[in-house]
């Protein structure tokens, strides 16, 4: 931890040194670069900078042009920190050294003035004093009559006029000393030249000239060599530059007679330029001191320049060295940080390898412990798996075989029933049971041979054994094996091809069982005199065959389902019609082809079938090159159909013959089973029979019976929807409900009870029960129907929560009480009252009260009677009156006929009945 918290420090500080932005950008503006004076001040300038790192300092010459040095320092400004300027001329560079001064930006003016004393500092020598000492300097050693030259600097540059300033008022103490000429070398040695040839004739006179420094004085000697060799002319220059080709060297050379030293100011510019930037005390002027060199000082000055200059070298040389010591510094430097975070970054993953590795291992432990887990419980899986497919292989072989078991009872059944149907004194007796359980034994033998076939193709992967035969011939003889149910039952079959061969490779012996079950489903769902047309047509290397039927449809819900095994709809016979169409799917399917159905609620349904063209599709072993034989096509349209067989009860009772007490509804869409059922119970009650929900509520209200046997799963309203309905209305609510259904869990049974059925009976079932069932309900009925005649309070007594009807009850005595008096009250008055029609009350009141309606107001009236005459003192014709007899005669024989004795009598003995 401490290693890696000293590596961290140890980087901050690297870091922050390395990351050192340079703190200043100072910029510097040279009039002119090319002569030995300029070069030594900048020289000097990079000298004294070198010992302040991080400066960045920006040159530009503008080679003695003053808009190229006005151009130049507008463009540094905006980058600068401070800016050094050595102006051109005074007047033209005075506008943007201002400027810059504005914006806040220290300038040193250096050697050559502004116009303006908008700067932070001046750094030069004083030019007008050097002047003076030059013509001091002239007076002092020549007595005799001096004839000079001036050949000034570049007009308008300060030192120029200064310096003519300087001498002009210098000569004034020296009268020998005259001006005869004045030039402009404009600081240039070859213009100087120039300029003094043009002079050629009055040069003979001339003997001293005074240059404003070196090199014009150089290109002054040159000239007086050149014209007057070997004359003595004193020439004196300014500058008094050390080094080769410089003023010192001159004096030195006696090229020139005196040099005035004016020095390079570049360190002083830097030193200043730091105290400003560092805000540290600095003198805004900085005159610098001259001196003349001549040949009396001239070595000594040299040797001096000549030492400062080799320790100048030396500090450069030092610089140079610890420039690379420094180097060398930062490079072990940077190898050391990477050393160090090598060290660090090896001892954390070092440290982080073992936390893994201990990790590793905890896991990899944990790992084994869940694989061996993983396994133990696979081998499991595997071993109930086993388990569970042997079971569940020995359950299908069970049921396989008990399937199989079925068919030969079911054929024992068969046989002898085809025998006791073809026996005439049996059909007499019993030939609606015989009838009944022979199609019933071959709707059983239908569903046990597909059975056979799906578990066949399904579980036991049977291939198909196709052969080439012409599909539409095939079909043709399906079809024509229907012909005489169809024509029974007036339904027209048509075949429809396109043309009179098509070749397909098929399973004579599968696929005919396809067209079998489509067709006879077709016949079974239309009503009489439909259409099934079966049309075939070869498209896109594909055979197509449409079964279409005209017959009932089905919802959308139900067609997508249609093919699903064992699926049972609530209430569509198709698809609940056990595993046919799912095994018309599977055989399709192996095929190679498809099937798919379109359909229409009410208005018909289309099964149309693909299948492939040639045997390009088929595996060698789904082909078999022996012609098979046909199938017996009218065997299987026969059993096909012998299920779906409609036969007459002939000898169900007419009740109209012999009324009984009771009459009961039966609502049943199957029909079979609503004439077993209407038979046997025509034995006891008044049947009315439905097989439709519809239906079914119209006769509920228009009979009104005693009891309702109901259905659940019905075409149009449900069983459940019916017996709402009946139970919520005032007309039909007495009326008991049992519900008759297939569906046997507790849920449904729950769910039918709570439609408010009375009862709920699956199926199957036995009759005697029902009947029992039946039975019981009216009795209770009867029960409750004392209940309601009894002069007790109803609630008391009755056990049942009928509210409806013992609204109606309270409803209708009350109208009679209210109406008692009234000798005109009739049935329609109460009709109108209540809301309901006369034969409705009547059976109502008969229901609910056991009385007619007329007997009930007769019975209330006497009763009335009876009450009066015990308690009221009043005559009989008026108690007569009071109860609504019209006529005291009428009353006395009802009361009479009622209780044995006339009202007089019966009020004279102050009987209580
Ligand atoms: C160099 C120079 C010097 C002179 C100075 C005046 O360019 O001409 O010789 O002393 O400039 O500004």
């Amino acid at each position: 931890m401490t290693a890696i918290l000293a590596f961290i420090s140890f980087c901050n500080i690297n870091c922050t040194s390395s990351l050192r932005k340079n703190s200043y950008t100072i910029g510097f503006s040279q009039c002119t670069g090319l002569d030995l004076w300029r070069r030594t001040m900048l020289d000097e300038m990079k000298t004294e900078l070198s010992l302040h790192p991080g400066v960045d300092f920006v040159y530009a010459d503008a080679h003695g042009n003053s808009e190229t040095q006005i151009a130049q320092v507008s463009a540094m400004l905006d980058k600068l920190d401070l800016l050094i300027i050595s102006p051109n001329e005074a007047e033209p560079l005075t506008g943007v050294v201002e400027e810059a001064y504005r914006r806040g930006i220290p300038v040193i003016v250096i050697d050559r003035k502004t116009k303006s004393s908008l700067y932070t500092a001046y750094i030069g020598a004083d030019n007008y004093e050097i002047g003076k000492l030059a013509a001091k300097y002239l007076g002092t050693i020549s007595k005799g009559q001096i004839n000079l030259i001036e050949v000034l600097g570049l007009p308008g540059s300060s030192p120029a006029s200064e310096r003519d300033r300087g001498f002009t008022d210098g000569i004034k103490k020296f009268p020998n000393i005259q001006i005869k000429a004045r030039l402009q070398g404009n600081w240039v040695k070859q213009d100087a030249e120039k300029k003094l040839i043009k002079l050629r004739p009055e040069l003979k006179n001339i003997n001293a000239v005074f240059a404003h420094n070196d090199d014009m004085a150089l290109g002054s000697e040159a000239v007086f060599k050149e014209l007057y060799p070997g004359k003595k002319i004193t020439i004196i220059g300014v500058d008094a530059c050390p080094g080769e080709g410089g003023g010192m060297q001159m004096v030195y050379d006696r090229s020139i007679a005196a040099s005035l030293v004016y020095p390079t100011l570049g360190k002083e510019a830097i030193l200043t330029a730091f105290q400003i930037l560092n805000n540290e005390p600095f003198s805004k002027v900085n005159i610098l001191q001259s001196l003349v060199i001549d040949t009396s000082n001239v070595r000594l000055m040299k040797m001096q320049t000549n030492k400062i200059n080799s320790q100048q070298n030396d500090i450069i040389k030092q610089q140079g060295l610890l420039a690379e010591q420094q180097l060398i510094y930062k490079s072990q430097q940077t190898v050391l940080n990477i050393i160090v975070t090598t060290l660090v970054l090896a001892i954390i993953s070092g440290g982080l390898a073992f936390y893994f590795l201990v990790e590793n291992r905890k896991i990899n432990r944990h790992l084994a412990l869940k694989n061996e887990e993983i396994i133990r419980k696979g081998e499991q899986l595997v071993e109930m798996s086993a388990k569970v497919e042997a079971a569940t292989e020995a359950r299908l072989n069970f049921f396989t075989n008990v399937t199989h078991e079925f068919r030969t009872p079911l054929t024992l059944m068969i046989s002898p029933l085809q025998d006791m149907l073809k026996n005439e004194k049996a059909v007499e007796v019993i030939g609606n049971s015989l009838k009944m359980v022979n199609k019933n034994a071959y709707r059983l033998l239908r569903l046990v041979n597909q059975l056979i076939d799906y578990r066949k193709l399904e579980i036991d992967k049977t291939t198909i054994q196709a052969s080439e035969n012409n599909i539409i011939a095939f079909c043709r003889e399906i079809i024509d094996s229907f012909r005489l149910h169809a024509k029974k039952s007036k339904i027209q079959l048509y075949l429809v091809p396109s043309e009179k061969d098509i070749q397909v490779w098929f399973d004579v012996h599968l696929l005919d069982k396809v067209f079998f079950n489509l067709i006879s489903n077709a016949i079974k769902f239309i009503p009489d005199a439909g259409i099934v047309k079966l049309y075939l047509r070869r498209d896109h290397g594909q055979v197509y065959i449409d079964v279409q039927d005209n017959g009932v449809g089905m919802t959308q819900e139900e067609a997508a389902l249609v093919f699903d095994q064992f699926y049972q709809a609530d209430n569509h016979p198709r698809v609940g019609s056990g595993i046919g169409l799912a095994l018309t799917k599977e055989i399709v399917g192996r095929h190679h082809g498809n099937i798919t159905v379109t359909t229409k609620k009410w208005e018909g349904t289309t099964f149309t079938i693909t299948l492939p063209l040639g045997d390009a599709h088929l595996k060698e072993s789904e082909k078999t090159y022996f012609k098979n034989e046909w199938p017996d096509m009218d065997e299987q349209s026969n059993s096909c159909l012998m299920d779906n067989e409609m036969f007459s009860f002939t000898e169900t009772p007419a009740f109209t013959q012999t009324p009984n007490e009771f009459s009961i509804l039966i609502i049943e869409d199957n029909q079979d089973l609503l004439n077993y059922l209407n038979q046997k119970f025509s034995e006891h009650f008044d049947v009315y029979t439905a097989n439709n929900g519809n239906d079914a509520l119209i006769q509920a209200y228009e009979k009104v019976p005693d009891l309702i046997l109901t259905d659940v799963v019905l075409p149009g309203l449900s069983g459940k929807t019916i017996t709402e309905q009946l139970k919520t209305d005032l007309r039909t609510s007495h009326i008991p409900v049992i519900m008759l259904t297939a569906q046997s869990s507790n849920d449904q049974k729950i769910s039918g009870l709570e439609s408010l059925a009375d009862i709920y009976v699956s199926k199957p079932f036995q009759f005697d029960y029902l009947l029992a069932a039946v039975n019981n309900l009216i009795r209770n009925r009867k029960i409750l129907k004392e209940h309601f005649t009894s002069d007790l309070p109803i609630p008391v007594k009755s056990g049942i929560s009928r509210s409806i009807d013992k609204k109606f009850v309270n409803d209708f005595s009350g109208i009679v009480e209210k109406n008692i008096s009234n000798e005109n009250f009739s049935v329609d008055d109460i009709c109108r009252s209540i809301g309901i029609s006369r034969i409705q009350l009547y059976r109502k009141v008969k229901a609910l009260l056991g009385y007619t309606v007329n007997d009930y107001l007769l019975d209330r009236r006497l009763k009335k009677a009876v009450y009066l005459l015990n308690n009221e003192n009043l005559p009989v014709s008026e108690i007569a009156y009071m109860v609504g007899f019209s006529s005291a005669n009428y009353f006395s024989t009802s009361f009479k006929a009622k209780y044995g004795c006339p009202p007089t009598e019966f009020k004279n003995l102050n009987k209580v009945v």
